[in-house]
């Protein structure tokens, strides 16, 4: 077993992120979208949940082609969020309450609108051509090669006016940059430096395993595995378009910049197996301190398959790199929606008594499903350019639910996507005042693990249950420990406790009601039970 960090954690070791999608989290001026004023006036709630930093998804000048992630400014604030100004006053309350603020840095494309890009494409000389990545087309008019885009079609657009094809790992609006010219480095470096130095604790870089692609442009190779009712993007495997072995270079870079600061976070989005992912660490832990594990999304929902994925990353992990672990986010189905919502309880427990630090997605609290969006109502470009596979996002993006008012309290206008049809019921006004709830059993959570240095900050180990349908753990810490127990299975089973955990505590149940009792040698689980035991004999 890895040794425990220090009690001396950093902040981003010991504590919680949020994240806040900006446009669906509070609305401060009536035009249905939220903004930096809405969050101002939400971070109470943040300080009450008890977490510990938020990361805003991207609030800078953009024509919102993709909701803010096609920046064509990357060191101001988009009207529709607020100023600069309203930024500041965000930065300084945050810190006033003791919350740490990240933010989205987007370094692999822009906008097509961005001044640099507009340079770029205006003539093969332009000084700014080589900062985006520009190839001839095939002799016979085709693109340069086989890559596609994430978001459907090929990743290569042509423009007329110069006679050549720019790259985009995602929309033709969003021109990759070519991070191989040492000027676009020093760019997005002094970017980085610009809201460093207005305060902010670290950053989330978008699809960091994108950001170098491969010196010759060889074609990628077919998947073996593409089925047709898997969307295009999966039909070739992105070889030599991403996660090339020079990225960590610049990962290094970034790091590099953060630096120069006290305390500060790098995060990278990264969808890789486990076994790549661990990669983006860094040589010696000089490259990201946190590369999201997204693996809690995608892997099937059973306790073996959950119990070996855990095992597998922690075995992976480089010696002292700290985990982490992400349940969901602006890009994938909510978790509610995913395993339905006994399980969700469940899958809040799973998150919040992991070892490392886990991002809770916002709305998952109170439980917020995917919301169905009718047709008319489609927002995200990807699900209108790749059509019939589901991949749409709008419906993990829909408006936080604050109470039983018009629009739930979200807006004084009309929101840009749906509610859900009981949001007079799910909301945080209702859930506050229910102490069962999915918001009560999240405030539990995360107070156990503030209060517990077992849950944040301890060891891990799995306790084979003997139970196919329940997954169990030990977190221990200082020579104390407890006990996670969290039955995947929708039916009651009954596990025999390990003779070291007879007499134990329940500290929570996933239903919010047997806090206090004491364990014999055997536990009772109801279906879709979870449950945190401590083996001191005293409650907290
Ligand atoms: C990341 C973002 C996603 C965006 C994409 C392109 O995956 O999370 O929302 O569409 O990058 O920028
Ligand atoms: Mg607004």
């Amino acid at each position: 077993m890895a040794p425990s960090v220090s009690p001396h954690a950093p902040w981003w070791q010991s504590g919680i992120l949020y994240q806040v999608y900006p446009r669906s989290f509070q609305d401060g001026d009536g035009d249905g979208i939220g903004d930096l004023r809405g969050v101002i006036a939400r971070l109470h709630y943040l300080v009450d949940l008890g977490v510990d930093a938020l990361w805003l998804s991207p609030i800078f000048t953009s024509p919102m082609v993709d909701f803010g992630y096609d920046i064509s400014d990357y060191t101001d604030i988009d009207p529709l969020f607020g100023s600069l100004a309203d930024f500041d006053a965000l930065v300084t309350a945050a810190h006033g309450l003791g919350l740490k603020v990240v933010l989205d840095l987007v370094p692999n494309h822009t906008s097509d609108q961005h001044p640099w890009f507009v340079e770029s494409r205006g003539s093969r000389d332009s000084r700014k051509r080589d900062w985006y990545i520009w190839r001839d087309g095939q002799p016979d008019g085709g693109p340069p090669n086989n890559w596609t885009s994430e978001f459907g079609g090929s990743a290569w657009t042509f423009d007329a006016a110069t006679g050549q094809h720019y790259y985009h790992a995602f929309l033709s609006a969003q021109p990759d940059l070519n991070w191989r010219n040492p000027q676009v480095r020093q760019a997005i470096a002094d970017v980085m430096r610009f809201w460093l130095r207005r305060g902010v604790d670290g950053f989330r870089v978008d699809v960091m395993w994108h950001l170098v692609k491969d010196a010759d442009f060889r074609d990628n190779p077919l998947n073996p595995d593409y089925t047709p009712d898997r969307q295009p993007y999966e039909r070739l495997l992105p070889l030599y378009s991403t996660d090339r072995p020079d990225v960590h270079d610049v990962v290094a870079e970034l790091r590099q910049v953060m630096e120069a600061f006290d305390d500060r976070v790098l995060i990278g989005e990264i969808y890789l197996p486990p076994e790549k992912l661990v990669a983006y660490y860094g040589a010696g832990l000089k490259g990201a301190h946190l590369p999201f594990n997204f693996a809690l999304i995608s892997t099937p929902w059973s306790a073996r398959a959950v119990g070996d994925l855990i095992a597998r990353y922690e075995a992976l992990l480089p010696s002292g790199a700290w985990p982490n672990w992400v349940l969901g986010n602006h890009d994938r189905v909510r978790i509610a929606g995913r395993v339905g919502p006994a399980q969700a309880r469940v899958a809040a427990m799973l998150l919040l008594t992991l070892r490392g630090t886990p991002t809770m997605y916002y709305g998952d609290e109170i439980g917020l499903p995917q919301v169905p969006i009718a047709p008319e109502q489609v927002r995200d470009p990807f699900e209108t350019n790749v059509p019939g596979y589901g991949v749409g996002r709008d419906g993990c993006r829909t408006p936080m639910q604050w109470d039983g008012s018009a629009h739930a309290g979200f807006t004084a206008g009309e929101p840009w996507l749906p509610l859900t049809d009981d949001f007079a019921s799910r909301n945080v006004a209702v859930e506050r005042s229910d102490s069962s709830s999915m918001l009560a059993l999240y405030g539990a959570l995360i107070a156990l693990r503030r209060a517990r240095a077992e849950l944040s900050l301890g060891d891990y180990e799995e306790w084979p249950s003997g139970e196919a349908d329940v997954l169990a753990y030990w977190r221990g810490h200082g020579g104390r420990r407890m006990l996670v127990v969290l039955n995947f299975s929708d039916r009651p089973v009954t596990i025999a406790l390990p003779s070291s955990a007879a007499g134990a505590t329940i500290m929570l149940s996933t239903m919010m009601d047997r806090a206090a009792e004491v364990a014999g040698d055997r536990l009772n689980l109801r279906g879709a039970e979870g449950m945190v035991l401590d083996l001191a004999p005293t409650a907290i």
